[in-house]
């Protein structure tokens, strides 16, 4: 982990409130793995609003350019910022932070990737990743309409097999992405289980996997401070023993836990 500060090569909106901004990094490229983010500074060097940097996940890596991308969608102040940058620009941030997934801890080779909006932003890196491991990857997204169309695109890039609902209908089959988890449980048994999005989706698919004793790994996107495990604004508990819970902090402990050991209040 790293203070870096690295060009803006493009900066890119490619949905509503929707962007993708490519950062020129040979650190990053060298040192990441899929489920790692970045702290990015998201104010100017002349104001100091917002005072915190910003965690965004890493969505993608391109060894032959050096450069790495964050896909974000706009929320306040920082995000804000971050879409007015552009190419030339330069991005200040820490990193890869966090737990990411090696692929040494997976001897599988059917892996189902589970992304609810832009929870699908850290799980293109994996599927990328898994894809030229040659493992066989399946991607199920979902969105509330067709605002991520141009993110099947990328998609279409990877050679792996994919299956996109929107809660509207307007992009892929009509439905929640959980309603596909719930139709293919059985299935999908074999397959080791990544999953990012809402707490919302996690929730559900909590159920449904306690139902069928499947287990999956998730990433969570909490509300963060510090980002480096100093000042615990971004703690969530988990089950510890028996009956007993612990508080782990996302930035330092995650964001990658086991979902069926996540206790959501
Ligand atoms: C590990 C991690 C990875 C993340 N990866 C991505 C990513 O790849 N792409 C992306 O778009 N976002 C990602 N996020 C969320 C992103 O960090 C927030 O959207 C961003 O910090 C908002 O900053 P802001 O200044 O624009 O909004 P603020 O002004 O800080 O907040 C605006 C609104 O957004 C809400 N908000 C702030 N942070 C979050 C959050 N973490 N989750 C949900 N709501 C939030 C606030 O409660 C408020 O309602 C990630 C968060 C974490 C912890
Ligand atoms: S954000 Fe400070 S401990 Fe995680």
């Amino acid at each position: 982990m790293k203070l870096i500060k690295g060009e803006i090569i493009s900066n890119k909106k490619i949905g509503e409130g929707l962007y993708k901004m490519t950062i020129f990094s040979p650190y990053i490229i060298k040192h990441s793995l899929p489920g790692q983010f970045v702290n990015i500074k998201c104010s100017s060097e002349s104001t100091i609003d917002p005072l915190l940097r910003r965690p965004f996940s890493i969505h993608d890596i391109e060894p032959d350019f050096k450069v790495f991308s964050i896909l974000y969608v706009l929320k306040g102040t920082g995000t804000k910022y971050l879409s007015k940058l552009s190419s030339g620009d330069i991005a200040d941030f820490i990193g890869p932070l966090g737990n990411g997934i090696t692929l040494q801890e997976n001897e599988n080779n059917n892996f189902l990737l589970i992304g609810g909006g832009i929870g699908v932003a850290p799980l293109f890196f994996l599927a990328k990743t898994l894809s030229a491991a040659g493992k066989n990857v399946f991607f199920a997204a979902g969105f509330k309409d067709n605002n991520f169309l141009l993110f099947e695109k990328m998609l279409q890039g990877l050679k792996i097999s994919y299956e996109i609902y929107s809660e509207n209908g307007t992009h892929g089959k009509k439905g929640m992405i959980t309603d596909l988890v719930i139709e293919r449980a059985d299935d999908f048994k074999k397959y080791d289980i990544y999953c990012c999005g809402p707490i919302n989706m996690y929730k559900v698919l909590q159920n449904i996997f306690s139902l069928k004793s499947i287990k999956a790994k998730a990433l969570f996107e909490e509300i963060m401070a510090c980002g480096i495990g100093v000042c615990k604004g971004c703690v969530m508990k988990f089950k510890n023993g028996k009956d007993g819970y612990i508080y782990k902090t996302i930035c330092k402990d995650g964001p990658l836990f086991d979902l069926m050991e996540a206790i959501f209040e």
